[in-house]
């Protein structure tokens, strides 16, 4: 028996020395102590020894037991040391290493120029109308003193959805809804997308605009020179100058076309102004009388100004981008060109 027992012993020791996985380890705990274990089986046999034999061989097969449940807890240990120490190193972070990249957007131009938009008429006081994409002809058209078969309909051709509602083919319906539910004065700017049947290197069929509204007593040309003056100004350069050219809107009387001097010559003349020295950026006027009453503004009382732009445009003079479609193709090669 105690031959056994010396056998047991070094076979755990054996055992012990290869062992380097805990999984492994526990296997060979159960083989010698677990229920049916060499160690256990001994302890088992000593109900067939004769009893007076029974006291040493208790005694002996016992420590054997414990030496092999010390041996095997201190191995435990030892185990979980080195998988913690390997876990450390492989875990291990070094602090002073550069950040991984990773890519951040920028803001789209279109975006950008409309917020700078915003930014400009709010430090003059407007107040943000947003009105909806889609739109009753009645504010699109009829009430900006376009009714049906106007031959002015036929510059602004857009998208129908029923005979009464299409995509709005401009801001200016909201200068309508706004006249509808404020009494002057008013001063408002309403940015949006607009849609027309129109597709090449400078027209797209949806576009963005931003038009503007000021309605009050005495609003004259006076004011909408002075007031655009200053957008350009902010807009391009200080050096910016603006002129007025007579033009035709249905809902402004007088009408005119807004032009900018060449932000790139100075007013010499170069290719993005084609030869001039301006650059057109907008249409603009005074309230036609029959658009105020048609939202019950008398215009005896009160006149107005409105001016509307397409944001692509202003956003292609001041960055010299010469195709609109650029804009929407979503190629970010293209847009993280542009940051503040
Ligand atoms: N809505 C006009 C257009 O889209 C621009 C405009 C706005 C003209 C306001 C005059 C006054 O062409």
């Amino acid at each position: 028996m105690k031959e056994k027992i010396q056998q047991i012993r070094q076979q755990i020791e054996e055992g012990l020395a290869s062992v380097s996985l805990r999984k492994s380890l526990f296997e060979l705990k159960m083989k010698f102590l677990g229920k049916t274990g060499e160690i256990t089986a001994l302890l088992k046999g000593m109900r067939d020894l004769p009893p007076e034999e029974r006291p040493e061989m208790g005694k002996v097969i016992n420590s054997a037991r414990e030496w092999a449940e010390e041996a095997f807890a201190a191995r435990e240990e030892e185990l979980k040391k080195a998988e913690l120490e390997d876990k450390y190193a492989s875990e291990k972070i070094d602090v002073t290493m550069p950040a991984a990249f990773s890519a951040y957007g920028t803001e789209h131009p279109i975006s950008m120029v409309r917020r700078e938009l915003v930014d400009i008429f709010a430090g003059m006081g407007f107040e943000i109308f947003e009105g909806p994409e889609i739109e009753k002809d009645y504010y699109n058209f009829q009430a900006l003193n376009i009714p049906a078969d106007h031959p002015a309909r036929d510059m602004q051709d857009t998208f129908f959805i029923t005979e009464e509602f299409l995509l709005r083919s401009q801001t200016s319906s909201g200068q309508i809804r706004v006249m509808e539910k404020k009494a002057p004065p008013i001063k408002v700017l309403s940015p949006g997308r607009v849609y027309r049947s129109d597709s090449d290197a400078t027209h797209s069929p949806m576009f963005h605009q931003m038009e503007g509204l000021v309605v009050d007593k005495n609003i004259t040309l006076c004011d909408l020179k002075g007031l655009l003056d200053e957008f350009a100004r902010k807009m391009f350069s200080s050096e910016t100058k603006t002129r007025l050219r007579p033009s035709y809107f249905p809902f402004t009387e007088p009408s005119v076309e807004v032009d900018v001097s060449c932000c790139d010559c100075h007013g010499k003349g170069c290719r993005l102004c084609k030869g001039t020295g301006w650059i057109e950026i907008l249409g603009a006027g005074i309230v036609n009388r029959r658009v105020l009453e048609n939202c019950g503004v008398d215009p005896d009382v009160y006149s107005g100004l409105a001016f509307g732009m397409g944001i692509e445009r202003i956003a292609m003079i001041k960055y010299g981008i010469n195709d609109i479609r650029l804009l929407f193709e979503n190629d970010v090669r293209f847009l993280k060109q542009f940051k503040d």
